[in-house]
């Protein structure tokens, strides 16, 4: 399809922004303390992150709206434990916790989160770590390629599964440079 023939209807992304909401009213109070990142970290990779997986999902034609929801919470386990290691095992109470209470919160207004989405949401974020493994999961792979991106985008020096994951996202996406090349 060229360029030309893509329409844009308003994204349908209103359970994902108010899960954004959400996660923005636990997390804005909390400090530093303790932590092995601090919060304003998690907050801006909570929502780049989210943005970026729309996109791609878009661009791999997978729900843009339920990859954005599991890019939002999937380093739930490092703001809840305040550590980075084993954070994607120690997320999935979180998500349960977190995707429940939006559920309950918005019944009768926005649409739940089925449970078929909260395994897959579930088992992206537990996956999301490994990234040097390749996953037949769509929305493991997409997640586990946007976190690399976002961190590479944000200035971090990334190496591994996560410099190969750009490598072929970028290409993915056409983009060959110049800058840096
Ligand atoms: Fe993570």
């Amino acid at each position: 399809m060229k360029s030309g023939d893509i329409h844009l209807e308003r994204l349908s992304v209103k359970r994902l922004n108010r899960i954004l909401a959400m996660l923005l009213s636990e997390m804005k109070d909390l400090t530093d303390e303790g932590r092995d990142f601090p919060i304003r970290w998690n907050i801006m990779h909570m929502y780049s992150t989210s943005q970026l997986a729309k996109l791609l999902a878009i661009h791999r034609g997978i729900d843009p709206d339920l990859a954005g929801i599991a890019a939002a919470l999937h380093d739930i386990g490092v703001v809840m434990t305040k550590k980075h290691e084993g954070h994607a095992e120690a997320a999935i109470p979180y998500v349960y916790e977190f995707i429940e209470r939006y559920n309950r919160e918005s019944s009768g207004k926005l649409s739940r989160v089925t449970q078929e989405e909260i395994e897959t949401i579930v088992k992206t974020i537990v996956q999301h770590s490994d990234k040097e493994l390749t996953s037949d999961d769509p929305f493991v792979e997409l997640l586990r390629d946007v976190d690399s991106i976002d961190a590479y985008l944000h200035g971090v020096e990334i190496g591994g599964g996560r410099l190969e994951r750009c490598e072929k996202v970028m290409k993915e996406l056409g983009i060959n440079g110049p800058y840096g090349q």
